[in-house]
């Protein structure tokens, strides 16, 4: 039994499931930081490769192998024109999500903001939401058009976080609801 860290034991349950369904091979993670779940999908024998646009990627053992790569999910096109069975993201399309990236880009600005009162606050969760349901719009058309006809894209958030797209969005974009629950969206791409 594996152990894998915040969530990717969410990812792997639902890989085991897909896969009784169809082939599952090859696999792109977005937003996959350091690349330690690749790794370990690597490891397990899948075609697993992952982006995140955090410049940390650069240090890894995967950058060099060619298996991780630094590059926003926004330019896929830019990226290859590969296809893939799976693509996922753990902990990467929650409002929560975008706060702790905004915290690391802007650190005081932000954090002054949000300690200015409840009023503020109520205007920054606003400001985070809509920032959030664009830029999670822009990832899933993305990703669609890098998935093979029939497969899969996931997205999980921990239990205490909530996805940030709805599923009308995701249907508006092309996809089959396969599952739609607020930390968890198993979406395909029709046939
Ligand atoms: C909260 S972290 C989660 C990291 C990892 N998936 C985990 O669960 O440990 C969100 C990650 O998504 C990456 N990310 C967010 N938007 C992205 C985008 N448009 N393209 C690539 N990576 C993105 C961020 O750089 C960050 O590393």
């Amino acid at each position: 039994m594996h152990n894998f860290c915040r969530g990717y034991d969410k990812i792997h349950e639902i890989l085991i499931s897909l896969k009784t369904k169809t082939d599952i091979t090859d696999i792109l993670e977005i937003g996959c930081y350091a690349g330690m779940f690749v790794e370990s999908l690597r490891e397990m024998g899948y075609n697993a490769s992952g982006i995140d646009k955090n410049p940390l990627i650069l240090r890894s053992r995967g950058m060099k192998e060619g298996y991780l790569h630094y590059q926003d999910a926004l330019d896929l096109d830019g990226y290859s024109d590969g296809l893939y069975d799976l693509i996922f993201t753990n902990r990467v399309l929650s409002r929560e999500a975008l706060i702790g990236e905004l915290i690391d880009e802007y650190s005081s600005t932000v954090i002054e903001f949000i300690s200015n009162g409840e009023k503020n606050k109520e205007t920054f969760r606003k400001e985070v939401d809509s920032i959030s349901r664009v830029r999670n719009r822009n990832i899933l058309q993305a990703a669609y058009k890098r998935i093979k006809p029939g497969k899969y894209f996931v997205a999980v958030e921990s239990d205490a976080e909530q996805l940030c797209f709805t599923e009308q969005e995701a249907r508006a974009l092309g996809y089959f609801i396969e599952q739609y629950d607020p930390s968890k969206a198993i979406l395909k791409k029709p046939n």
